[in-house]
């Protein structure tokens, strides 16, 4: 986020920049040509706000690809996975990834634009790499911590991502469609506090196995 935040910072203060240097360069020429500097600086400024935009709708077409994407590999974790609190945890992100879906064709309405989806490679790399660990892992508590890894890094993708967008709709002006992607921000990372907790007890099952297996070895030791 400091990032993207610093990126605003830079695009505005490189149109001012610009701006001021156009200005003390033109004065020494030309000074009566205050009017034409102004005009200069504002056509800058156009012309920066016009790509942010650009820039803009090609995140939200990668992130509409993605939950689109989501929506069809979330099943099949929750195939997979065995804990009650995975499978619910995924269930309950799964109906809320749908949501996601929705309002991303929300903001291209908002824009005056069809929603049109373009294939985010970042996801189906991620999607891609949770299948394999779904498929080479053992069934039980060892996969249900490789879906969780695989889908905590998902959501870290979209943390990044609706954080972006909504940076830069705000930084547009769009602060309608800001305050929606807010709201999909925020369960993205409600998402991932959930899979957090879920991992957390995921692990304590495993090493109360571990404590078991090795109270029995120490009672079998015991009774030879
Ligand atoms: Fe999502
Ligand atoms: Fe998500």
């Amino acid at each position: 986020m400091l990032t993207i935040d610093a990126f605003v910072c830079f695009i505005k203060s490189h149109s001012l920049m610009k701006s001021t240097t156009s200005k003390s360069k033109s004065t020494s020429k030309k000074p009566s040509s205050k009017a034409a500097n102004g005009s200069a600086s504002k056509n800058q400024s156009q012309d920066d706000h016009s790509k942010l935009h650009k820039l803009f709708e090609e995140e939200l077409k990668d992130i509409y690809w993605a939950e689109k994407a989501l929506t069809k590999a979330i099943p099949k974790m929750v195939k997979k996975a065995t804990s009650d609190e995975l499978i619910e945890a995924l269930e309950d992100h799964l109906e809320e990834t749908e949501g996601h879906v929705q309002r991303c064709e929300q903001v291209f309405e908002m824009l005056g634009k069809s929603a049109q989806a373009k294939k985010c490679e970042a996801m189906d790399g991620l999607i891609t790499e949770a299948e394999d660990i779904m498929e080479e892992s053992d069934e039980g508590v060892m996969r249900d911590a490789g879906i969780i890894s695989a889908a905590q890094k998902v959501e870290h993708y979209e943390i990044a991502t609706y954080g972006t967008l909504r940076t830069f709709a705000k930084t547009l002006g769009l602060n309608d469609i800001a305050d929606l992607l807010e709201e999909t921000l925020i369960e993205e990372k409600n998402a991932d506090e959930t899979l957090t907790e879920v991992a957390e007890s995921v692990i304590n099952i495993k090493a109360a196995h571990a404590d078991e297996e090795e109270h029995e070895e120490v009672e079998e030791e015991k009774a030879e």
